[in-house]
């Protein structure tokens, strides 16, 4: 095997007719290879494409022989002269309409056989994709993921420096930050018991910018979570955050909107018209049943409380007389809605936690058949009235609290898009989602969680409310959807510490505790803040949307499954003895606390 060898002249996916007659050296992994009536072919590949390599053992006897002991995903350079390929022109490739015939060959790497094919059409599972990730990036379809991953990154970052923002990075090794997941502990070995926490976000350290006076920031920052893991969610994770001092909600989000507009631009050359609609999260949860609506799609929801008070159904009257809602999706026409996959339905909301699938259909001449009917065929007429329904449609009731309702009609909402095939391609809806409450009740707990974090301002109007009634206080804070998933979200915070102090105490954070954990933003709150706003969107779920992948593993170069583990470097790992003894710790058997 080579180990000196000649520098490259050019990429594998660089010749064209006009270099026929040119001397050149090229370089890559083998493709394939084939045996042609004596002949050797080769396709030669790199991340510009392929060039075939023809071995001919009349010229070069050695290197056919070599070549012909060639095997896929060996690296190697090849001399040689282009030559026009003639009546064998393969229109499928940009360099098909010539080859190299070559004269020198050096293997500078060879290949053992691999766990899977990096040239075919893919099979392989997650699992073995994710242990050999050199392999899978290997692949020309994940590179241009990632090569759209540094388009997005670049676009966001030459977008925030020409409005004059300053990249500023923040520590890692810090103190909790609160964004609502647990936190990753990192021991501190010089103060023994002493943890640092990564952090969730740059929140406060971007606010604390704002105090210093920078007026704008913009940093592509990495973020730890320890959270339950899905298909849009990793453990670590790389925001866009920014933040802006005197400005109010909308200059934030036509901020925003200037750099969305550039993303979808750069990426996919699409211009995306702003500003994105809005609606308030008490209408998204109405009508969809979630805080980030798909809106590609109708099935909305429809509220038939009023209807159902007189119809004598013990599964609706319970929970409309403790003080519930029913409502209901129509679905239009149900051919494909046969009994087993309402049945499947069923017990998927039976698995999340719901009694079951109260269904009925309008059969023709416009009564109510099959599912809960008998029960609802004195209003059968003004329900469909209502809700618009026609022969031949399903109607899919919940009968709960609001809040289960909801959750319980937005996972049949977003199955039924699917079963019913009503999702349109390549449609792009942007949607603000603002007017969030601050805070949320916690019945198990029974206290009051920041809807966003506790730093969020809320609405001046409804300061007064802070003592007397939390629970309707909204927030300046905003959201951004995209096809039904959150990209970004922020706010307008809170720059007086009075306030700040206020909605501690709200939270049922005690002056200690604020001071113990927050004492510096409390401090820097103190010595001239201005208002300021900001908003962070995942990286990571801008490239998974824009580039059609179905999950975050797709968009990260090494990622880590749902147990929370790197199949390529099999993090996180044990450590010694004297490690743990350096750093004062001792371990408890598993499954002990
Ligand atoms: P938030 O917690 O809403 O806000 O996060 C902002 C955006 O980050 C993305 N995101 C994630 N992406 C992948 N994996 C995760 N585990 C994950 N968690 C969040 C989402 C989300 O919209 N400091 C505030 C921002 C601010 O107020 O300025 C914050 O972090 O796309």
């Amino acid at each position: 095997m080579a180990i000196t060898y000649n520098k490259r002249t050019h990429r594998c996916g660089e010749l064209r007719a006009a270099n026929v007659g040119e001397d050149v050296i090229l370089a890559g992994w083998v493709n394939s290879s084939r045996d042609h009536g004596g002949l050797t072919f080769v396709d030669l590949r790199d991340h510009t494409g392929l060039t075939q390599v023809r071995f001919n053992p009349d010229q070069n006897a050695e290197a056919h022989e070599v070549a012909r002991g060639l095997h896929n995903e060996d690296v190697i350079t090849v001399t040689g002269k282009v030559v026009s390929r003639g009546e064998w022109v393969n229109p499928r490739l940009d360099t098909g309409e010539i080859e190299v015939e070559v004269s020198g060959i050096d293997v500078l790497s060879r290949c053992d056989p691999l766990p899977f094919q990096v040239n075919d059409e893919f099979d392989a599972g997650e699992d073995q994709r994710l242990k050999y990730r050199f392999l899978d990036l290997r692949r020309n379809e994940t590179q241009d993921i990632f090569r759209m991953r540094h388009t997005i990154a670049h676009a966001i970052r030459e977008y925030f420096n020409s409005q004059n923002f300053i990249e500023i990075e923040t520590p890692f090794l810090t103190k909790s930050t609160p964004e609502g997941a647990r936190d990753y502990l990192v021991p501190s070995r010089v103060r023994p018991g002493a943890f640092y926490a990564l952090p969730q976000s740059p929140q406060i350290f971007k606010q604390l910018f704002m105090i210093a006076g920078f007026d704008r920031y913009a940093q592509i920052v990495r973020c730890f979570r320890d959270e339950d893991l899905r298909a849009d969610r990793q453990p670590e994770f790389t925001q866009l955050d920014m933040e802006m001092a005197f400005v109010q909600r909308d200059d934030v989000m036509e901020m925003v909107e200037g750099c969305v507009k550039r993303i979808f631009k750069d990426a996919l050359g699409i211009d995306v018209p702003t500003p994105f609609p809005r609606m308030g999260e008490h209408e998204a949860m109405e009508r969809f049943g979630i805080d980030r609506p798909d809106t590609r799609y109708g099935l909305e929801l429809q509220d038939v409380t009023e209807i159902m008070r007189e119809v004598d159904f013990k599964v609706f009257r319970e929970p409309i007389e403790a003080g519930g809602v029913v409502k209901c999706i129509v679905a239009k026409g149900g051919d494909a809605l046969t009994r087993k996959v309402t049945d499947g339905l069923a017990d998927e909301l039976r698995g999340i936690g719901a009694g079951g699938l109260p269904l009925t259909k309008v059969a023709d001449g416009g009564e109510f058949a099959t599912g809960v009917a008998k029960f609802l065929q004195p209003v059968c007429k003004k329900v469909c009235e209502q809700l618009g329904a026609e022969v031949g449609d399903t109607i899919f009731f919940m009968p709960g609290t609001f809040a289960d309702v909801c959750k319980y009609l937005n996972h049949i909402r977003v199955r039924l898009a699917t079963v019913l095939d009503l999702i349109p391609k390549d449609r792009w809806d942007l949607l603000w989602v603002v007017d969030f409450p601050l805070v949320v009740w916690d019945e198990e707990e029974q206290r009051y969680f920041s809807t966003h974090h506790p730093f969020t301002a809320p609405f001046d109007e409804h300061l007064g409310m802070l003592d007397t009634d939390p629970g309707k206080v909204k927030a300046k804070a905003y959201d951004l959807v995209l096809n039904g998933t959150e990209m970004a979200g922020g706010s307008i915070r809170i720059h007086q510490q009075e306030v700040q102090q206020k909605v501690f105490s709200m939270l049922g954070i005690s002056p200690e505790e604020a001071k113990e954990k927050f004492e510096f933003l409390l401090d820097a709150l103190r010595f001239g803040a201005p208002p300021h706003g900001g908003i962070a969107f995942g990286l990571d779920r801008w490239v998974m949307l824009l580039s059609g992948s179905e999950s975050l593993r797709d968009v990260i170069a090494y990622p880590k499954t749902q147990r929370a583990v790197c199949p390529l470097t099999q993090a996180p790992g044990t450590v010694s003895k004297a490690q743990l003894d350096e750093l004062y710790l001792a371990l408890k058997p598993a499954g002990t606390k």
